[in-house]
């Protein structure tokens, strides 16, 4: 029979990778803590209406890449493509906002895209998401980037380029957006369809179209930059002298537009060459009009997410701790040395040391086999002599050393040796 597979585009994450995944998280709990943030956890499913009034029906991911379905009960639901909207919904619905003035949250899990999978794009991914709400201070900028990026260089994450960018307001955008339409429209015929489609609804999104006659359209393109008002203006500068204080580098990618629609003044991008085509490892910005926008009151806010599996293919080898080997093997010959083993190890690990037996029946050798390829730190001989004799024979593992230990007290013995490695 066939075996069954996994979906296209998603994956398993074996022990092995799983430590990687462990040492990420924990480093990311632990920078976020001491910024402030707390952890919130949001479910993967949400109604579709969410994303679609906050990523915008024009964006690609709102277009095309969600996984939507009609529920058995007739109501339209959507696998999240990103955690930011439900963070925004989470915060809405239990009114965080009514407690303190700045919320700082954070959240990890898996998204869900429906996009062609190739080296560095899932279907599933995961991302490390990082939301503050309730300050519009360009300061609060600086910081939530400078968090990022110590947190890119806590995980050793070697040779990013961090570019940052400022999308405008409510009340510059527009006007930009129709000197761009216009100097698109004279282009119209090098346009791929769904960019001469997008000149209507959305030209920003011809920045982001990866066809080449796209790319060499926009190429001489004016730019948003050049058009933003005074407040942004003024709110980009001192972003960037914040993060001269803080000694982050950065460089201005004015082309950088981003794939959702709802931010506002500062975006960024954390990118590598190490990754091909899926450049970006992180990407996030400030979004002032969104918790508004999704019904609540007026609350500004700026975020990030960072995609764990391409951070994960970047890390150099050996930075994310060896993975856990057992203290102690048991190898037992038997019916009566599996007995002692069976209580010798759980009495072991109840004190917080990692034993392993073997329950096969195998050979004595072959289990020692075992213990040496599992990387144990002591192996213990129980057979039918060492039963008779009311002994066992216990093997460093290290150093090859060996000696016997009384079986009547074997637990306090081996625990008291363990206990002074
Ligand atoms: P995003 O740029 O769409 O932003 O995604 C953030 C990161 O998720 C990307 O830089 C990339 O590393 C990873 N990513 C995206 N799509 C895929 C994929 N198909 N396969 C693997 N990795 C992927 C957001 O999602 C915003 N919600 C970020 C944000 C939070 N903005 C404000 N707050």
């Amino acid at each position: 029979m066939e075996i069954i597979t996994a979906v296209r585009g998603f994956k398993d994450i074996l022990p092995g990778e799983t430590e990687r995944w462990q040492f990420v998280e924990e480093t990311a709990r632990k920078i976020f803590s001491d910024f402030g943030f707390k952890e919130i956890r949001v479910p993967v499913l949400e109604k579709t209406e969410l994303f679609r009034r906050s990523i915008g029906e024009t964006t690609d991911i709102v277009e095309k890449e969600m996984y939507t379905f009609e529920d058995r009960g007739g109501e339209s639901l959507t696998l999240r493509p990103e955690a930011t909207a439900s963070v925004m919904r989470a915060f809405l619905e239990h009114s965080l906002h009514g407690g303190d003035s700045v919320s700082k949250l954070f959240t990890f899990g898996p998204m869900f895209r429906r996009e062609r999978p190739q080296k560095g794009r899932y279907r599933q991914f995961h991302q490390i998401n990082v939301e503050l709400l309730g300050s519009a201070d360009p300061l609060v900028d600086a910081e939530v980037i400078h968090m990022l990026m110590l947190f890119l260089e806590r995980v050793h994450l070697k040779n990013v380029n961090l570019e940052i960018n400022s999308l405008g307001c409510p009340g510059c955008r527009p006007a930009f957006r129709k000197v761009l339409g216009q100097f698109l429209s004279q282009k119209e015929k090098d346009l791929c369809e769904d960019c001469r489609r997008r000149l209507g609804t959305n030209p920003l999104r011809v920045f982001d179209c990866k066809v080449e006659g796209c790319r060499a359209a926009v190429s001489s393109a004016p730019l948003l930059i050049d058009y933003i008002c005074a407040g942004c203006a003024g709110h980009f500068r001192e972003v960037q002298e914040g993060l001269k204080v803080l000694e982050t580098g950065f460089s201005l990618n004015p082309r950088m537009v981003r794939g959702l629609d709802y931010y506002t003044k500062t975006t960024f991008e954390v990118t590598t060459k190490a990754l091909g085509a899926q450049n970006a490892v992180a990407g996030g910005g400030r979004y002032d009009r969104l918790v508004k926008d999704l019904g609540g009151p007026e609350v500004p806010g700026i975020g990030f997410a960072a995609g764990v599996e391409r951070l994960i293919s970047l890390l150099p080898e050996g930075m994310e701790g060896v993975s856990r080997s057992p203290d102690l093997y048991v190898a037992a010959l038997g019916p009566e040395a599996k007995k002692i083993a069976f209580r010798l190890c759980n009495g072991i690990r109840r004190q917080g040391f990692l034993a392993e037996t073997d329950y096969s029946g195998r050979s004595l050798k072959s289990q020692m086999k075992r213990s040496d390829r599992l990387g144990a730190g002591y192996t213990l001989l129980i057979g039918e002599n060492e039963i008779r004799e009311g002994k066992a024979l216990l093997r460093n593992m290290k150093d090859g050393s060996q000696g016997s230990i009384g079986l009547e007290d074997a637990e306090a013995q081996l625990l008291s040796l363990l206990k002074a490695r």
